[in-house]
């Protein structure tokens, strides 16, 4: 077995993640017991605890120090104590350790709770480092291809493989497979906090507010790590997402101050259910993992569990729910909106809508102006500095917009973002947002 890796193992989405290892992933269970029935919830429910017990098993074995801490997660309400009753009694159907709460270590009432007993948090990357160990792994190796014969073609040569597992965040083959169309990325801000006296800070589990709009939390030795801010990429961000926590957290603990702010990236499906299996139908040795949902800790490990079982040849018994080729009844809202967003976003790039003129955008800020009849995105430094890049997504070319909060240039229609220079930072693009024109004038003075 061997990793491919674009840049450095574990420099993407898991450095970021709060690292949440718990099969409660918000208010899913009623949901999939609507909309999957019986079978398919207690198949979810049971791979995702079976992937908390296979991180223990791991961490015991290969012995990692990685702040492994059994704990339990919680989701609250502040205003709506029926939904959370009603999941307590599904997810208490599908046989998992709920319990409903009204008692919190939050700084502030709930209405009510729904706790699961003996989930886990930990360090990622001091996981990842240690599993790494066992691995070999090329980095800085750009897969560009990937042939139905398991040809892969890379930026430093080739390779041969019986089996290939696409485990890219988001899939960046078009076609087969069709992600692009069921798949959207939504972006999420977190705020570390030190120096508030230790009883406070003092978490007795990881909590997450069951309205999407609400706050996460969790402790990682002296830090308080708080998040929120949650929205599609490239569209509607909160202009000042970071002030919007710190705000919140200086009201909950007057005493701390943000030691680190730092944001995600998720990829989101239309059911909530992870892709887990084969690619497509067309490609019967080509596997993906993908749309973890923002629950990437035990969502990877059911896949790493079925996709090793697939390649291997036994049977799970939990993997018909993840199937990436299946009825989305539930999701139906959701696809026609990406749908939306992606033909409006395409239309925006190629039709003549007024733009700004370079000299009225103010310094720290990005406008769009038009050059040799392109559309062309400009951001000026706080030193007067211009840069300049095409606002035609090098994926499939939607229009790019502008993220105050972070500097880059983001697409609402898959996720792709670049930095204020182009370069790349999230696929599925596979190349910067500069051409050929854009390149003669990229900096200005
Ligand atoms: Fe697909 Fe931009 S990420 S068009």
């Amino acid at each position: 077995v061997v990793v491919i890796e674009c840049r450095r193992a574990g420099e993407g989405i898991t450095k970021n993640t709060t690292a949440k290892i718990t099969s409660q992933h918000g208010l899913i269970y009623k949901k999939l017991l609507t909309y999957k029935g019986e079978q398919r919830a207690l198949e979810y429910a049971m791979a995702n605890q079976l992937a908390i017990q296979k991180y223990e098993e791991i961490i015991d074995e290969l012995q990692i120090d990685c702040d492994y801490e059994v704990l339990p997660n919680y989701i609250y309400t502040l205003d709506n104590e029926q939904k959370i009753l009603q999941e307590v009694e599904a997810a208490k159907r599908l046989g998992l350790p709920a319990v409903f709460t009204r008692e919190t270590t939050l700084p502030f009432k709930v209405k009510a709770a729904i706790r699961f007993d003996n989930q886990a948090q930990f360090h990622p990357l001091k996981f990842l480092d240690a599993v790494a160990d066992t691995l070999k792994i090329y980095e800085n190796t750009r897969v560009t291809q990937i042939h139905k014969s398991g040809l892969i073609i890379t930026d430093q040569g080739s390779v041969r493989a019986k089996h290939v597992v696409i485990a890219t965040h988001y899939p960046f083959i078009n076609v087969p497979g069709f992600y692009f169309i069921r798949l959207h990325q939504e972006r999420f801000y977190l705020s570390a906090l030190e120096g508030e006296n230790r009883e406070k800070f003092n978490l007795d589990g990881m909590y997450l507010d069951a309205d999407p709009d609400g706050f996460t939390f969790r402790k990682y030795k002296d830090y308080l790590i708080i998040g929120s801010g949650g929205h599609r990429t490239g569209k509607y961000q909160p202009p000042d997402a970071y002030e919007m926590i710190e705000k919140a957290a200086r009201k909950w603990y007057p005493n701390a101050k943000v030691k680190y702010r730092w944001s995600n990236q998720d990829c989101i499906t239309p059911d909530s259910i992870p892709y887990i299996g084969r690619y497509s139908v067309r490609t019967p040795n080509i596997y993906v993992a993908t749309g973890f949902n923002k629950w990437g800790m035990t969502s990877s490990m059911v896949a790493a569990m079925i996709i090793s079982d697939m390649i291997t040849g036994k049977e799970n018994e939990y993997r018909k729910v993840f199937i990436p080729r299946r009825l989305m009844l539930s999701g139906s809202r959701v696809l026609l909106k990406d749908m939306a967003i992606i033909t409006i976003s395409l239309l925006a790039e190629h039709l003549k809508i007024p733009h700004d003129r370079l000299k009225d955008i103010e310094r720290g800020k990005a406008g769009v102006i038009r050059h040799n009849g392109q559309r062309v995105g400009v951001y000026r430094d706080n030193n007067d500095k211009y840069y300049f890049v095409t606002t035609k997504c090098p994926h499939l070319g939607c229009k790019l917009e502008w993220n105050q909060n972070e500097l880059t240039w983001d697409c609402p229609c898959h996720g792709s973002r670049f930095d204020y220079q182009g370069k790349m930072i999230n696929n599925p693009a596979m190349r910067d947002a500069f051409d050929v024109c854009i390149k003669k004038k990229r900096t200005h003075d």
